[in-house]
């Protein structure tokens, strides 16, 4: 705001100055002098809206892929869904808006990962403030996750969500961490004069309820206001830099499961919001790119005798940079930066066809969600049924598309406050005073048994179905061997039966969370509320609703109904869900996964109306809240580490197993899929950060580039280790896509290994046999 200013004054001044000179030479003619002034008022003015803005706002972006191999995912919680190789890898995509250098601003962190965690956002926070002072906190950094069911997990410091991935593992953690950090550094360094347009749209067909018996729960008149049982707006913000004019970057926020990918899928990838923000960033540096126009094809006779004498290579040492280089992508912080943030996702599946038996193929119970009462046999089914690859890039191109034609008409300019309130709760016992004046309280952390039935886009155990209320006399006593829940929880929880009641469970530490952090951050006429956890559709239009009525109610005109406020799920910790007190009654998934009991719900309502009226009247927040625990010390790790990988005997790492297998026609063609597999070792020693371990590089002249990294859609590497030799192999398989260009090609893979804990980390590569693609 101050250089907005301060730019009026200096463009008064230069104004002044360009009048007196004109004045000079036009040597009295005042009529047209003033015309000539009003003219440069005019061209300042629009100089003025070109190059400068109303905020300073950096963008920032950094690798997270954590481990490779090993590592089980985060989201399903299925033992033995653990990590394989890589579709595409994860990124920390972050924006700064600041109102001067050092002035207030906000940091809002797009994790592509299931959720945030409380760990996480302590540890960052302490690197942070010892690299900017007080520049960052808790209370102006959001740190959000994707949902993406598809990364490694074991970042959390709760008990519940590191039982399947054997405990804490820091490789994954230090993946993320590191990514925050570098990603918020950048968008620091990035910080320059801007303007940000926000615009406002639909997505089709992204998402379906996969509760909507819930969702039906909930009263008459107050569903009659929608038009539908999912939130289909998307949000987008476009941000530009003042100076040039330039577009940097886009964050929008639409609410779609992460689950495109089922519970089988073994590699790495974003899913389809990760898939939305590829192609968005890869649209964007496509724009204004000179076509390759192949005016001259060349002869595919040549190509395919050219491939043929280059042979594959035996396995090379090499050392990190040479993995770096061959990125596509390449990270020097000036890249456009865009994100796909997750909003209230509670009971909203990318698996839009519906869940149907997979016995008989009709359609699941209805309430249940089950087959005849097994809720393993029904499943949802993605619109790329059953290719899950395809699903998942179907829906990642839808949110693609609209957040592309938002972007391109987004012309509402935000301009005003930069604000920020937050304050953690210890959700255990939150009086909360409802319209009729009763008071009632949130509850210790509890599961009911429709948690373990999971949902239709993965269910759960067997025995278990969505909307139980009564649990087995056998799962009765499994889960009294963790621990028996308490007279109190029982009744505070109903009429959810308590499964687990994680919120009593402290051995060896505690399994859920009672402190939760919630903030509200301000920009301009947009209000992003940051929850820690999944907020069903009708939870989250309840929330949005009171707080917009809350700031137009205590402020004074400040607020309006132009005040635009959006969710931001998974934020800053991870609680599981948030059902409304209707939905609860039901006790599927979503609701047997709301943590505090029937009133949950109503507690977030009335403690962010009070930060809203403390925004709207504004007064600081001088309440904040008891600390969430720092576990990191007590963390249980038992995935076990590794050194000793060795190729068999003769053999070298990055040496080829299998080449490339050529069709008859003696070369490749869009939709053919190429593949090469090498002796490797676990990707898990090197992650081989804002790298790659796999390439598709083209011949041009005598030198081989790099086409295509493990960041593309079109090239998979896989990781598998041999089950008769027990020695590793890495698979690279490349799906010709329909924009290739004609040439010679091969595969590379590069890994990394150590033959004993302490001994240095060793670099290799090797490729495979060229081959001529047209
Ligand atoms: C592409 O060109 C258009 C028109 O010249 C310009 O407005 C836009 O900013 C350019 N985009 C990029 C990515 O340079
Ligand atoms: C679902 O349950 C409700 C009661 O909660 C019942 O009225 C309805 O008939 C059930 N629907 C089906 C299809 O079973
Ligand atoms: C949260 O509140 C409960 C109930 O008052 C209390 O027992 C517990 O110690 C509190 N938790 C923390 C972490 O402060
Ligand atoms: C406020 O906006 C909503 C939708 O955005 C509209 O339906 C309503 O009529 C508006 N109310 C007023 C008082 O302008
Ligand atoms: C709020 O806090 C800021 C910084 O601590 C201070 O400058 C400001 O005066 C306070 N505002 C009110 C209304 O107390
Ligand atoms: C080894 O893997 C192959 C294919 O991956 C499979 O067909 C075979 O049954 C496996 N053998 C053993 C002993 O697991």
């Amino acid at each position: 705001m101050a250089s907005w200013l301060e730019i009026i004054v200096i463009d008064y001044l230069s104004l002044e100055y360009a009048h007196t000179h004109i004045r000079l030479s036009s040597s009295g003619k005042s009529n047209m002098h003033l015309i000539v002034a009003l003219g440069l008022l005019v061209c300042a003015w629009i100089w003025m809206q070109g190059t400068h803005g109303e905020y300073f706002i950096g963008v920032g972006s950094y690798d997270m892929t954590g481990p490779a191999a090993d590592v089980n995912m985060m989201g399903y919680a299925s033992f033995g869904q653990n990590t394989a190789g890589i579709y595409f890898r994860l990124r920390a995509r972050t924006f700064i808006v600041a109102d001067s250098l050092q002035g207030k601003r906000i940091a809002f962190v797009n994790l592509d990962a299931g959720m945030a965690s409380q760990l996480l956002t302590i540890k960052v926070l302490e690197r942070l403030n010892s690299r900017f002072g007080n520049l960052y906190t808790e209370e102006n950094v959001a740190i959000s996750g994707t949902h993406t069911h598809a990364g490694p997990g074991g970042y959390l410091q709760y008990m519940i969500y590191s039982v399947t991935s054997l405990g804490f593992v820091k490789q994954s953690f230090e993946a993320i961490a590191n990514a925050i950090e570098q990603s918020i550094i950048q968008a620091h360094n990035n910080l320059k004069s801007g303007s940000i347009f926000m615009n406002i749209g639909d997505v089709k067909g992204a998402g379906i309820n996969r509760s909507p018996s819930a969702y039906l729960q909930n009263p008459e008149e107050e569903r009659a206001r929608y038009a539908t049982n999912v939130d289909t707006q998307m949000t987008l913000l476009r941000f530009v830099d003042g100076a040039s004019g330039k577009n940097i970057g886009a964050f929008s926020w639409f609410a779609t499961h992460g689950t495109s990918m089922s519970n089988k899928n073994m590699l790495i990838s974003g899913d389809n919001k990760g898939v939305a923000a590829r192609l968005f960033e890869d649209w964007f540096a496509s724009q204004n790119k000179s076509s390759n126009s192949n005016s001259t094809m060349p002869d595919i006779g040549q190509l395919v005798k050219k491939a043929q004498s280059i042979k594959a290579t035996r396995g090379k040492d090499c050392n990190k940079q040479a993995s770096q280089a061959s990125k596509v992508r390449k990270n020097d912080g000036s890249l456009f930066v865009g994100a796909f943030c997750q909003s209230n996702v509670g009971d909203v599946s990318p698996n839009v066809l519906g869940a149907f038996c997979i016995d008989s193929g009709k359609p699941c119970d209805f309430n249940h969600s089950s087959c005849h009462g097994n809720d393993q046999l029904c499943v949802g089914r993605g619109p790329g049924y059953p290719n899950e690859i395809l699903s998942t890039k179907i829906i990642g191109e839808r949110q693609f598309k609209s957040a592309v034609d938002l972007f391109e008409s987004a012309s509402e300019e935000l301009a005003g406050k930069i604000e920020y309130h937050h304050v953690y709760l210890n959700f255990t016992d939150i009086e909360v005073e409802l319209d009729s004046n009763k008071v009632v309280k949130t509850c210790p952390a509890a599961l009911g048994p429709g948690f373990a039935a999971g949902t239709t886009d993965g269910p759960g155990v067997f025995g278990f179905q969505q909307g139980d209320t009564k649990i087995k006399k056998l799962w009765k006593i499994l889960s009294g061997f963790f621990k028996e829940p308490s007279q109190y929880q029982l009744n505070c929880q109903k009429p959810k039966p308590v499964l687990l009641s994680i919120g009593e469970m402290l051995d060896p530490y505690p399994w859920a969370p009672a402190i939760l952090p919630i903030q509200i951050l301000r920009l301009g006429k947009l209000i992003i509320l940051s929850v820690p956890g999944e907020f069903t559709t009708m939870a989250g239009r309840r929330l949005k609703e009171a707080v917009k009525k809350t700031l137009i109610t205590s402020s004074n005109g400040e607020f309006n109904n132009e005040t635009h406020v959006i969710i931001a799920g998974l934020t800053n910790t991870y609680s599981q869900y948030i059902a409304t007190f209707e939905e609860y009654q039901h006790q599927r998934y979503e609701a047997a996964s709301t943590l505090y009991g029937p009133h949950t719900l109503s507690a977030y309502i009335q403690e962010f109306k009070k930060l809203a009226q403390a925004m709207a009247e504004g007064h600081n927040i001088t309440r904040k809240g008891p600390s969430p625990p720092d576990l990191s010390s007590v963390q249980l790790s038992l995935l076990p580490g590794l050194f000793g990988d060795s190729p068999p005997k003769g053999i070298k790492f990055g040496d080829i197993k299998e080449d490339i297998a050529f069709p008859e026609r003696g070369y490749f063609t869009k939709g053919d899929t190429p593949s090469a597999t090498f002796w490797s070792a676990n990707p898990r020693y090197d992650l081989l950060t804002e790298g790659t371990f796999a390439a598709v590089e083209r011949l041009k002249g005598e030198r081989w580039v790099a086409a295509y990294d493990d960041d593309d859609l079109s090239l998979f590497f896989k990781w598998k280790v041999d089950n008769s030799s027990l020695h590793g192999l890495a698979s690279l398989v490349w799906e010709i896509p329909n924009d290739v260009v004609s040439g010679v090609y091969r595969l590379k893979h590069f890994g990394a290994t150590r033959i004993t804990l302490v001994s240095p980390i060793n670099y290799f590569t090797g490729a495979s046999s060229a081959f001529a693609v047209q």
